[in-house]
């Protein structure tokens, strides 16, 4: 079973931005598997490190697109991303320590980080575009 399921309540009623999220979910999920399966550390580390590009992907895809329409709490909404970034780095690195304790505690936070920063953050945004025609 996979560690987070697409529902529909997380769109954001953008084409574009759903697809990326799901693929991140999707992506989560592959994480998960390959921790689950006992895959050894190099090949988690390589679904962690396409994660991470993915993510900067998706972030500065969504920062271009609300610059793109002057989102006013742009600055802040940056702030979050780099958050997670830096978070994502703290665990990579740690792992790569061999601390491989810190996986269950990492899944968590990318689940419940993915899921909250979508449904509160990137929805207040979707309001504004939405508003604004972009869909
Ligand atoms: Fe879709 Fe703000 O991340």
């Amino acid at each position: 079973m996979a560690l987070i399921s697409w529902d529909t309540s997380y769109s954001v009623n953008i084409k574009e931005i759903d697809s990326q999220h799901k693929k991140l979910v999707a992506m989560i999920n592959t994480l998960y598997d390959k921790i689950n399966e006992g895959h050894k550390k190099e090949a988690v580390e390589s679904v962690i490190d396409e994660l991470v590009k993915y993510t900067f992907y998706h972030f500065s895809f969504e920062e271009s697109l609300l610059a793109k329409h002057s989102y006013a709490e742009l600055s802040k909404h940056s702030k979050f991303h780099n958050e997670m970034i830096e978070k994502i780095k703290f665990f990579m690195l740690q792992l790569q320590r061999g601390d491989q304790d810190l996986s269950d505690e990492m899944l968590s936070y990318l689940k419940s980080w993915l899921i909250n920063h979508i449904c509160t953050e990137d929805k207040k945004y979707a309001d504004y575009l939405n508003a604004k025609g972009v869909k």
